[in-house]
């Protein structure tokens, strides 16, 4: 009898036709249109992620934080998922006993997931093409946007297993999710599509597969036309504000609002106002500013 592994076609990892920056082992980056696509690569393993994932997503990460030739950072996978989580072999078995191994990787895992992708400077959005499970729900969340396929499968699977959702990924289910679904899907290891993610907003919205990668690029586009100095503090802004108590964020945001009145170089604030009160070109509330005019 043929064994499963005989029988499994193995999908080949994506080689990129457009501007590759830098060959990893497991990451595959392409830059377009000021788009940078980082595409977790490991479909013949769902791109679970594995030690070398985590070190390699930290260095093609801080690439891009300084490129000057993106606007925004879209995390996807490659094949039919996003990501089946950590790997179980490598991550969990492979590190056991060698604690100096399970360090690294713990503190690469934690690091580019949640402290570089919360925090990054330009736009980030979490683009889910199939599988999420597990500790791929922390990159979702880090991420400023989200959008789904309809089919997609989310799962909080480790209760399946035995352990539970580790990482912080308990504490960005219940920051945002309701405390219901998280409760419910953290002790049941329910899976639940992009359709149902986008109802629970887990994600902005989903779509139907074949119009995923379009409606992410129109997203990103959208957010390209804005005031990137002013995205940026925006993002920070709505993130920081979350853990802090009414006085605190009242005062956090009045200096934010100063800093960002001095540190944006084309003065969207000033262009805003006079395209508006003098010039009468356009609406704010019904869209951006034009940047181009002087
Ligand atoms: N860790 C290690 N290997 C994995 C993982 C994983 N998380 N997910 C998939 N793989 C491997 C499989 O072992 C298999 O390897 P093989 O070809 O060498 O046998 C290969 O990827 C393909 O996986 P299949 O199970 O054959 O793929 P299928 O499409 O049928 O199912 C699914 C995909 C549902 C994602 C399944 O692989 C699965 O349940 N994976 C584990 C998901 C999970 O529980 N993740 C949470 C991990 S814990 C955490 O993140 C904290």
């Amino acid at each position: 009898m043929a064994t499963r592994a005989a029988t499994k076609k193995r999908p080949a990892a994506r080689k990129s036709s457009k501007a590759v920056v830098k060959k990893f082992e497991t990451v595959l980056v392409e830059k377009k249109d000021r788009i940078a696509w980082v595409i977790m690569n490991r479909p013949e393993k769902r791109n679970a992620m594995s030690p070398q994932m985590h070190l390699d997503m930290n260095e093609a990460l801080e690439e891009l934080a300084i490129d000057d030739s993106i606007d925004v950072v879209v995390l996807t996978g490659a094949g039919k998922a996003f990501s089946a989580g950590q790997d179980i072999r490598l991550y969990f078995r492979g590190t056991t006993g060698d604690p100096a191994l399970r360090y690294k990787s713990k503190k690469a895992s934690h690091h580019w997931r949640w402290t570089t992708l919360s925090r990054f400077p330009k736009l980030t959005i979490a683009m889910v093409n199939g599988y999420c499970f597990g500790g791929a729900f922390t990159q979702v969340t880090a991420c400023d946007l989200a959008i789904a396929a309809d089919d997609a499968i989310f799962g909080l699977s480790e209760i399946n297993w035995g352990i539970l959702p580790g990482g912080i990924v308990s504490w960005n289910v219940v920051n945002t999710l309701s405390f219901r679904d998280a409760m419910y899907y953290a002790i049941t290891g329910d899976t639940f599509t992009g359709k149902e993610a986008a109802n629970m907003r887990f994600v902005n919205k989903s779509v139907p597969k074949a119009r995923l990668k379009a409606e992410t690029i129109k997203l990103a586009k959208k957010m390209m036309r804005k005031n990137p100095v002013a995205v940026r503090y925006t993002k920070e802004a709505v993130r920081a504000v979350r853990e802090m108590s009414e006085n605190q964020a009242a005062d956090y945001l009045n200096a934010k609002s100063d800093a960002l009145k001095w540190s944006d170089p084309e003065n969207g604030r000033q262009k805003g106002m006079v395209q508006f009160l003098d010039d009468k070109s356009y609406r704010p509330g019904l869209g951006e500013y034009n940047r181009k005019k002087k």
